[in-house]
């Protein structure tokens, strides 16, 4: 009986433990899963107020410095307000300092309702977190209800708690998926939210990216994933993305792969300022004399970060002669950088593109590419901005006139032998003419003339 009696005691006395032990771990399962319901559903509670009302990115150009270009905002605006069918992703490309930063977040802001702008920072390693903050996505990584509870204690009971926390942890991960990279993870977070945006608003959200060429140096196939991504969301009407780009080897990449079969085409490409907007932006906006502001044009084009630097520097009254000296160096330094100067890597081919650029003003892709032996050294190049490349027509072309106006400051090491042609008659109005060296019996005129459309071109 007794011995009856002391088994029984031992069997209740485990069934004590192993309850003791299951009530632990429930608690602290409970806890834990409790813990990141709660997260998550306020992450989404505050990205879907984020989508609503749009990132609303900082302009970052001073109101009575800034100069409005109402057809590409409108066109813009227009991409940013998709309608219910809407089934493409879009590109919008340009060279460097044309206003496409500016002008989108312009139009982003002026949109507001579902769209969310993600810039891609210089250290791309923190474009995840970028991402997060863009949609008001908070990255907690895993702080389990029991860690948060044991704190830093030595005892070995507590310690040993340690083995359900990692279970838990466990669990957890299955639920917030924290072991994956930032970037997927808002990317995940966004996607769920623009269904839920296009099931209240019966249309898709947008999202932009600019300064994707960031990603592409680094980790091409982050930007492959979101290029993917973009077109099944596309086909879905999940979501429109739109890809912001400066460098021409990215649109090249993004048209090389299938998916680039649900991108809208041709991409909207954002140029330079008419001679008329230019002359407009130096004397209205900046205040600068227009004497003063053609010469400035004539110098450095219709750049709209050109414009602003030359301004800024004439209203710091800087002369002419300076500016323009500045100008000279800061191109030139692009030439070295590129290899391209007397004497480096690239010096021949790019004396012969630039001759040919002289002469047709611009070259197919083909063409440009038949210069090199191989397409690395052509994009290498192309990265330099003394050449652009143009997605919309599939063309090269110089980069901007201020790389023209060097040029012709340096006609004799680029092999363009400069002619005096002093006109000899009331007819001959072009003075100053040019031609390769080695074709010295066809003249090549580089006077740089005004087109029509403002646009400077050789003819
Ligand atoms: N509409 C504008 N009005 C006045 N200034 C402008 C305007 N757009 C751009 N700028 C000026 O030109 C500079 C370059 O513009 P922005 O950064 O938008 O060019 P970007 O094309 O995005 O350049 P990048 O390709 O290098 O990213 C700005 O810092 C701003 O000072
Ligand atoms: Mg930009």
């Amino acid at each position: 009986m007794a011995v009856r009696a002391y088994r029984a005691a031992i069997a209740i006395g485990v069934i004590g433990i192993l309850l003791a032990l299951l009530g632990f771990f429930c608690i602290f399962c409970t806890g834990d899963l409790i813990f990141s319901f709660f997260r998550n559903w306020s992450n989404n509670r505050y990205i879907t107020k984020a989508l609503e009302k749009g990132t609303q990115p900082k302009i970052g150009v001073l109101d009575d410095e800034l100069f409005l270009r109402p057809i590409v905002l409108d066109q813009l605006k227009n991409i940013f307000k998709p309608d219910k069918t809407q089934s493409f992703y879009y590109t919008v490309c340009g060279d460097h300092g044309t206003g496409k930063t500016t002008l989108v977040r312009i139009a982003s802001r002026e949109v507001g309702h579902g769209v969310v702008y993600v810039d891609v920072p210089p250290v791309v390693e923190g474009f995840g977190v970028a991402f997060g903050k863009a949609i008001n996505f908070a990255f907690e990584e895993h702080v389990s209800f029991i860690n948060q509870l044991i704190g830093n204690t030595d005892s070995e009971f507590i310690s040993s708690l340690h083995f359900y926390n990692i279970q838990l942890t466990l669990i957890s991960f299955l639920i917030d998926e924290s072991d994956k990279p930032k970037w997927v993870r808002a990317l995940e977070a966004f996607q769920r939210a623009a269904n839920a945006y296009q099931i209240k608003h019966g249309r898709p959200a947008v999202i932009i990216y600019d300064n994707i060429s960031r990603l592409t140096y680094k980790y091409p196939e982050i930007l492959d994933t979101l290029q993917d991504d973009a077109k099944d969301n596309a086909d879905s009407r999940t979501y429109i993305a739109v890809f912001i780009s400066s460098e021409g080897f990215v649109p090249r990449r993004l048209e090389s792969r299938s998916a680039w079969s649900r991108a809208f085409k041709p991409p909207l490409e954002i140029g330079d300022l008419s001679k008329e907007e230019s002359i407009e932006y130096l004397v209205n906006t900046r205040k600068i004399k227009e004497e003063e502001a053609e010469r400035l044009y004539e110098l450095i084009g219709g750049r709209m970060v050109d414009l602003k630097i030359v301004a800024d520097k004439s209203l710091a009254r800087q002369s002419f002669s300076v500016i323009e000296k500045s100008v000279l160096n800061e191109t030139q330094k692009k030439f070295i950088s590129a290899q391209i100067y007397t004497k480096q890597k690239y010096h021949k081919v790019a004396c012969q593109i630039i001759n040919s650029l002289l002469e047709s003003k611009e070259l197919d892709l083909d063409e440009y590419l038949g210069f090199f032996n191989n397409y690395k050294e052509a994009d290498e190049i192309l990265e330099k901005n003394v050449f652009a490349y143009h997605p919309g027509t599939n063309t090269v072309t110089f980069q901007s006139k201020s790389v023209e106006s060097y040029i012709k400051t340096k006609a004799d090491i680029f092999g363009i032998k400069l002619i005096d042609l002093t006109p000899t008659d009331e007819n001959d109005i072009n003075s100053d003419q040019a031609t390769t060296s080695n074709q010295t019996d066809t003249i090549i005129p580089d006077k740089i003339i005004e087109s029509e459309n403002g646009k400077s071109e050789i003819k």
